[in-house]
């Protein structure tokens, strides 16, 4: 099912107030984390609910292959007009995830603080997606948003819940410990790498 027009206005409409407190004007020190420590190497790449997308820019002057999407037409604009401003390309669609299917499989995704945005009633299909996006054996980078509270967005991602929809049956979680991220909002998320298990 895609997300309703009433869903896709208020994620719009929040970047026209810049209305963005998730928003650090920069990369994540999770993705940084992964970079720096070669946990995260150039690949086919997709990064869902990418906002303005510093992230993107990051991962196609490295020398990946990245598709990025949003349904925000202003976040895509802003992305698009940054890495035109970079020198460098990615395939930016402005597209509901919940509508989408790929051309081709990814070997790795980027997920930051996507699944918290959406509605908890939409995670199974949406981490059933995620899952046919990857190839057999490609990887979940995945910050899981801890608020703490009930309600959202953004929703708190119970680890016990995660683990449920990120089923050993489908997942293999790396024995990596979690990488601890400050949100600019003041709370933070943890970050988690996820295999995909072969079908
Ligand atoms: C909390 S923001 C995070 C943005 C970006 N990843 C960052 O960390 O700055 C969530 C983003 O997901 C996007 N989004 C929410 N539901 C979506 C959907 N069904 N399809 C595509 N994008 C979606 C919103 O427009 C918003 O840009």
């Amino acid at each position: 099912m895609p997300i309703p027009d009433h869903i896709v206005n208020f994620w719009e409409q929040r970047y026209l107030d810049e209305d963005t407190p998730w928003d650090r004007g920069n990369i994540s020190p999770a993705l940084q984390h992964w970079l720096e420590t070669g946990a995260l190497e150039p690949a086919r790449i997709l990064v869902p609910g990418c906002g303005r997308g510093y992230e993107v820019v990051e991962l196609a002057q490295r020398g990946f292959d990245v598709v990025a999407i949003d349904t925000s037409v202003t976040a895509v604009t802003s992305l698009e007009r940054r890495l035109d401003q970079a020198g460098v390309a990615a395939e930016v669609l402005c597209a509901d995830l919940l509508g989408w299917a790929p051309a081709r499989e990814f070997d790795a995704v980027y997920e930051q603080t996507c699944l918290c945005a959406m509605a908890p009633s939409v995670w199974p299909q949406y981490s059933r997606l995620l899952g046919e996006w990857l190839r057999p054996s490609g990887s979940l980078y995945i910050l899981f948003m801890q608020t703490g509270q009930a309600g959202g967005p953004p929703y708190h991602c119970d680890l016990t819940a995660m683990h449920e929809l990120f089923s050993d049956a489908r997942w293999q979680w790396a024995a990596a410990p979690a990488v601890t991220v400050p949100h600019p909002s003041g709370i933070h998320e943890l970050g988690y790498v996820l295999k995909r298990r072969a079908d």
